[in-house]
């Protein structure tokens, strides 16, 4: 199996239009405005030796649903390398998050924090928004990787940076 990257986040926050844009390729994944779009876990080929994996958002499906099902995959996956969590920065870490990043922390699995729809936010206040999740990461996530990354699904701002981070991810 090849190695592969997985992308959560509450719903609606952009996963799968950053799936689309990292394999460059409008509508290969459906988006939709309406929050619970994604419904299973979807793979998508970045180049030929790694696989990004859509997944549904949180806070629309039950946590129980969403935990059985994504946190066992999340858990047995022997070749993921690296977990995506999408953070909208208008929003800033919400609780569903961080109840997330713990139960990644529990079980050692690595993460990383992904901006999205940068393009809503004037630069000083992203960057007021990015620090300030920075501060609350500092505190308390343990596996999480430091560079937190942002993006534009739809300026493409940010995409180049991401996927090379990816790229070295699906090394390691
Ligand atoms: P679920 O599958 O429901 O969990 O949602 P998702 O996280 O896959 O979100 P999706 O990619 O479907 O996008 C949700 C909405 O946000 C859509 O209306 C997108 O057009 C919009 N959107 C996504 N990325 C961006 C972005 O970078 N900028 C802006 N302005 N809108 C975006
Ligand atoms: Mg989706």
């Amino acid at each position: 199996m090849i190695p592969e990257v997985a992308f959560i986040g509450r719903s609606n926050i952009g996963k799968s239009s950053l799936i689309n844009g990292l394999v460059n390729r409008n509508g290969l994944v459906k988006t939709s405005s309406k929050p619970g779009h994604t419904r299973m876990m979807n793979f998508f080929k970045m180049g030929d030796k790694l696989s990004l994996v859509d997944m549904p958002g949180y806070g629309f499906k039950s946590r129980d649903e969403w935990g059985g099902m994504i946190l066992s995959y999340l858990q047995n996956r022997k070749n993921l390398r690296r977990i995506y969590i999408l953070v909208d920065p208008s929003h800033g870490l919400k609780e569903s998050d961080t109840q997330i990043m713990k139960l990644l922390d529990n079980s050692g699995l690595s993460y990383q924090v992904v901006l999205t729809k940068m393009d809503r936010l004037s630069k000083t206040k992203y960057s007021a928004a990015k620090a300030e999740i920075e501060a609350e990461l500092v505190k308390d996530a343990i596996c999480c990787f430091p560079l937190v990354l942002g993006v534009s699904s739809k300026t493409k701002d940010g995409l180049d940076e991401l996927r090379a981070a990816i790229v070295k991810a699906g090394q390691l």
